[in-house]
């Protein structure tokens, strides 16, 4: 069933940091990653995935992960996460103060095993003594869903897939579920169908939705989203990004993107559009490329820079 009416507020999660950056084949220093980290910060954000401890050789980017959460300053407020996909992520995550893990699954078994070189079983398993470990030491846990709208090794993923999953992450004690469409190839309906029924197996509040825009489907599945109630959106600074496991995967919605629709909706974010509109055209110059946020590149020249 579609509500009538939407949200009044929602969350946004920056993603930029992490899944923005990890699939650059350049090499960003911490000190960039660092600085692109504050600007969000002072923008309002109040969570930020700032970093990724998995294994170096699979994401070489994402190396300087203790590094940059040493060096960020922290707004009060503000959560910042780390992607963990097992018990050695989790203590260097521990060690390195991060506010929230993210274990990371797929609807895919295909997708699963490219990724993190697992079944979903497998991964299942591993994660239940990062859950046990994030909950004994009082941090947040979060579980992302990948594929949840289609993978690009086995092509269709079910509704029920992406259910039997969530079911898997809300037994591990998660506080909050990510829906992923990895490869950006969701249509509006498709997605609020796959909503309705992961909010079946959780609570419709806890979940989110974390679009790719490979095919310029994001903002439509957001608004769509917004109509069956989903009232969390990860968003990436700039469009930065891709994962590296997905072949031809392109960026997260734009963040400036997201802000600009929402403002238009009259939906509260608490958060400063033009202070992300700043960071987003930083990061675009230090990567040496135009930033991938239509709204963002479009204030930017409105005022001039
Ligand atoms: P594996 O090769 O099966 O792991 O990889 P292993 O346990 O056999 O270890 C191999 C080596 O990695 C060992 O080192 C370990 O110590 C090391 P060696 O003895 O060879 O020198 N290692 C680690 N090092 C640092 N941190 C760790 C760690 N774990 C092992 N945590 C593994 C399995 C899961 C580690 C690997 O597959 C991996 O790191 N995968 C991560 C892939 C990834 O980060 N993908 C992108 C993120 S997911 C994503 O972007 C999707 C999302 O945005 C949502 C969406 O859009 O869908 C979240
Ligand atoms: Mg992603």
């Amino acid at each position: 069933m579609i509500s009538s009416s939407l949200p009044k507020a929602v969350k946004i999660i920056e993603v930029g940091p992490r899944d923005g950056l990890q699939n650059e084949q350049q090499t960003i220093s911490a000190d960039v990653k660092i600085e692109l980290v504050n600007r969000l910060s002072q923008a309002g954000f109040v969570n930020i995935e700032a970093a990724s401890f998995v294994s170096p050789k699979w994401v070489p980017q994402m190396a300087t992960s203790a590094e940059v959460m040493a060096g960020i300053t922290r707004r009060p407020g503000t959560l910042y996460s780390a992607l963990v996909p097992n018990m050695k992520g989790f203590e260097a995550a521990l060690a390195a103060g991060v506010d929230e893990v993210v274990i990371f699954a797929a609807a895919s078994e295909a997708f699963s095993q490219k990724n993190i070189n697992c079944s979903i079983a497998e991964s299942v398993e591993r994660f239940r003594d990062v859950a046990r470990a994030a909950k004994e030491n009082k941090l947040r846990l979060r579980g992302a869903l990948s594929c949840a709208f289609g993978c690009p090794y086995q092509g269709e993923v079910s509704a029920d897939s992406v259910a039997s999953v969530v079911q898997q992450l809300r037994d591990l004690g998660c506080d909050e579920i990510d829906i992923a469409d990895t490869i950006g190839v969701a249509t509006p309906r498709h997605v609020q169908a796959v909503m309705q029924r992961a909010a079946q197996e959780f609570p419709i509040e806890k979940l989110s939705g974390h679009f790719h825009d490979t095919y310029g489907q994001a903002l439509a599945n957001i608004y769509a989203s917004l109509e069956v109630g989903i009232t969390i959106y990860h968003a990436s600074v700039a469009g930065l990004g891709g994962c590296p496991y997905a072949k031809g995967a392109t960026g997260n919605v734009a963040t400036e993107d997201v802000l600009y629709m929402l403002r238009g909706l009259g939906i509260a974010t608490g958060i400063d559009l033009d202070k992300v509109v700043d960071a987003g055209q930083f990061i675009s110059a230090q990567l040496g490329r135009k930033a991938v946020s239509r709204a963002g590149n479009a204030l930017a020249a409105k005022r001039g820079n």
